[in-house]
């Protein structure tokens, strides 16, 4: 599948609330950059970390994506200037149905079903992902997937 195809069709499915929240989308993206994979699991994973990654920023944030060819892998990053989490939330995110509730939280909606659906098909492909989050500052999510 090509990542810069799918990365480009998720961004165009969350950018009527990227426009509603100001949240400006940025990529930073090899050219043409292929993995062996069922694009209907790529489109899950990008569709989910990036409406994370607007959901949960602020007004007027920032969401960078990276997408990088290496040499036996790809990896995926996106990066917000959201409300990020703190340890004990870190910990949990990838458990079915976990949310943080919050003063900042409660009026997003979602299932709390999206990152452990992420994380089980990250594991099919024999891939990596974790998060680097600040509570205020905001959360990175990397994605590593090996090209064959
Ligand atoms: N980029 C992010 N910044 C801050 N919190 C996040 C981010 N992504 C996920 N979370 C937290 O992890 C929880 C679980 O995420 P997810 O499984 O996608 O469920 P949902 O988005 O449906 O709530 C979210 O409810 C939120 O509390
Ligand atoms: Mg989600």
């Amino acid at each position: 599948v090509h990542l810069n195809h799918l990365l480009n069709n998720a961004i165009e499915a969350i950018n009527p609330y990227a426009i509603q929240k100001d949240v400006n989308i940025n990529v930073h993206a090899d050219q043409d950059i292929y993995v062996n994979a069922d694009p209907n699991d790529i489109e899950i994973v990008m569709n989910n970390l990036i409406s994370n990654a607007v959901k949960y920023n602020k007004d007027k944030g920032t969401v960078d994506v990276y997408l990088e060819k290496k040499k036996d892998e790809i990896e995926m990053i996106f990066q917000d200037t959201g409300i990020g989490m703190n340890e004990d939330e870190k910990s949990k995110l990838f458990t079915e149905f976990f949310r943080v509730k919050s003063e900042k939280t409660k009026k997003i909606s979602g299932s709390g079903l999206g990152l452990s659906i992420v994380k089980r098909i990250i594991d099919l492909y024999n891939g990596q992902i974790r998060v680097d989050s600040k509570p205020d500052k905001g959360s990175t999510f990397f994605v590593k997937i090996p090209v064959k």
